[in-house]
């Protein structure tokens, strides 16, 4: 198509959330940096570029009714159902403009405010060096001074191996006509068995096979793959052109969203960092970064104007943010995974945190005279435990009526929707992860269901039924309703055990409620 420059236009792209680019999110990131970033508190304007069928920004407004949301996107079909879904949950504060980059970046003066936060997820490395530009001229034009941007990419060098791998399937789908989800599935299929017949290629880059391994379900996953593979102008990306590109809207890089990767400790292997000593250049030494773990991917934040403060004042503003937990002391734990593979916080440090965040909201100040540990540890630890998700940057809920709102929508269209995979959480002014049956479970105690097991579990299964939804268990499809009832009754049970104090703290329903499980 002549308007996509190449980008695959046949199919929508699936719904997804990313937590990466919540704003409280981001300006966490940034305070841990050492930038005074904008206080998603506040009233604040926030931009997503290529917000696809428009869950991530919907979410994002309905949880932040207090901001102004716009979503960009050339993809009628996408715009179409972004902006029902904002309509349909009553959200006023977002607004979806179906554009092209390249439109957007040369609109009027006069079209738009400018943003404190513009946030671009799976889309840079995807789109032409045009394209690209046209963002960074969108950025220029309409990003605050001081405000915030997230862009994700496939990286170099990690991507090296893949790159034949990717060109193999374009080449096969341009002799192959047809849907682009179905030429993704039938190119996947000749390259499968390219590999069996022992092209020398499979051989020597290992990436590829593992890529053709690491695939899951490719019917299921096929519009998603068309998207990652068919795109013309896809091309992998190494950090330092991605700063040199940003630099002419002013932008400085501020760290990695994917927060553990900021602390060489936790992420590089200690001879590489010994071998990174001596590189002063921070950009430089990023990219070294990325050779030294292969990545594959990056989320950057960058910021329009660095003003790192004084540690006193970093220090000051850190210890002003407030966390909210996402699990229940249970379900919380010091293990957690990167680069270096299995690593276990210490206990001194991570139990007594745990327990107090368990709680419920708290600031790091809070933390910090509750538990006694010294700041960076402290500052370490809160990081680590918001980078695993068990902990969120919490800011005050001023009208959860939004987010109810558009969690039971999900839970209404989750019946002949795609999984949504996320509810609207003001008090964390972003989503939080959630299975279908979690989604369908609160929008039936939002209807006031009482919280009992067996009440909770009747009501699920009174809204699976008539759709023909039915429970697995151990991969199996239960038929009967009794079997059905049963498997719902202990999720019904662990939800109100696990996931209901959740809630309640995040918003998404009233504290107090009675938590009976009978
Ligand atoms: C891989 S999808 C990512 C969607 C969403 N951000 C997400 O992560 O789920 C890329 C999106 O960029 C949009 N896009 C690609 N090129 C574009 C262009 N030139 N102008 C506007 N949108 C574009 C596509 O329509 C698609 O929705």
């Amino acid at each position: 198509m002549d308007w996509s420059g190449g980008y695959v236009s046949d199919i929508n792209y699936i719904s997804g959330f990313y937590r990466e680019i919540a704003p409280g999110y981001l300006s966490f990131v940034a305070r841990l940096r050492g930038e005074p970033a904008p206080d998603p508190a506040r009233p604040f304007r926030y931009a997503e570029l290529g917000c696809g069928q428009g869950l991530g920004t919907n979410l994002l407004a309905a949880a932040n009714p207090h901001a102004e949301f716009v979503g960009i996107d050339f993809l009628p079909g996408q715009i179409a159902n972004a902006r029902d879904q904002a309509a349909a949950a009553g959200l006023g504060n977002v607004t979806f403009h179906e554009a092209s980059f390249a439109e957007a970046a040369d609109w009027p003066a006069a079209a738009l405010e400018p943003f404190d936060y513009i946030t671009l997820h799976g889309i840079y490395a995807w789109v032409s060096p045009a394209n690209r530009q046209a963002i960074v001229r969108f950025i220029e034009r309409w990003l605050k001074p001081g405000g915030l941007v997230y862009v994700s990419y496939n990286a170099m060098p990690g991507w090296a191996g893949v790159l034949p791998f990717q060109r193999l399937l374009r080449e096969h789908a341009a002799r192959h006509p047809g849907r682009s989800d179905e030429q993704v599935q039938s190119g996947l299929a000749f390259l499968q068995r390219l590999r069996e017949a022992g092209l020398a290629y499979f051989d020597r880059h290992p990436a590829a096979p593992a890529k053709l391994d690491g695939l899951g379900d490719i019917a299921r996953e096929a519009t998603y793959l068309a998207h990652e593979y068919l795109n013309s102008a896809a091309q992998p990306l190494y950090f330092t052109d991605v700063v040199a590109d940003l630099a002419p809207a002013k932008l400085d890089y501020v760290g990695s969203a994917d927060l553990v990767e900021n602390y060489d400790v936790l992420s590089l292997p200690e001879a590489a960092r010994a071998a990174l000593e001596e590189v002063a250049d921070p950009h430089y030494r990023e990219l070294l970064r990325d050779y030294a773990v292969n990545r594959v991917f990056r989320r950057d934040i960058f910021i329009k104007g660095s003003r790192r403060g004084t540690t006193a004042q970093q220090d000051a503003a850190l210890l002003e943010t407030s966390l909210a937990p996402l699990l229940t002391r249970s379900e919380m734990t010091p293990v957690f995974h990167t680069n270096l593979g299995e690593l276990t916080g210490q206990a001194r440090i991570y139990e007594p945190l745990m327990d107090r965040l368990a709680r419920g909201t708290t600031t790091l100040g809070a933390l910090r005279e509750a538990t006694g540990i010294e700041l960076a540890a402290l500052i370490q630890a809160c990081t680590v435990l918001v980078a695993t998700g068990q902990a969120h940057p919490a800011q005050p809920v001023a009208d959860a009526g939004p987010a109810r709102r558009l969690a039971k929508l999900l839970a209404a269209r989750i019946l002949d929707d795609e999984p949504h995979g996320h509810l609207p959480a003001p008090a964390i002014g972003s989503g939080v992860a959630a299975s279908d049956t979690e989604i369908v479970a609160l929008s039936a105690l939002l209807d006031g269901v009482p919280p009992r097991a067996r009440r909770l579990a009747e009501a699920v299964w009174a809204r699976f039924r008539p759709v023909g939804r039915r429970m697995l268990r151990d991969g199996e499809v239960l038929e009967s309703e009794r079997e059905n009832l049963r498997e719902l009754q202990q999720r019904a049970g662990a939800i109100l055990r696990e996931r209901l104090p959740v809630w309640q703290g995040l918003g998404l329903l009233d504290a107090g409620d009675d938590r009976r499980s009978g």
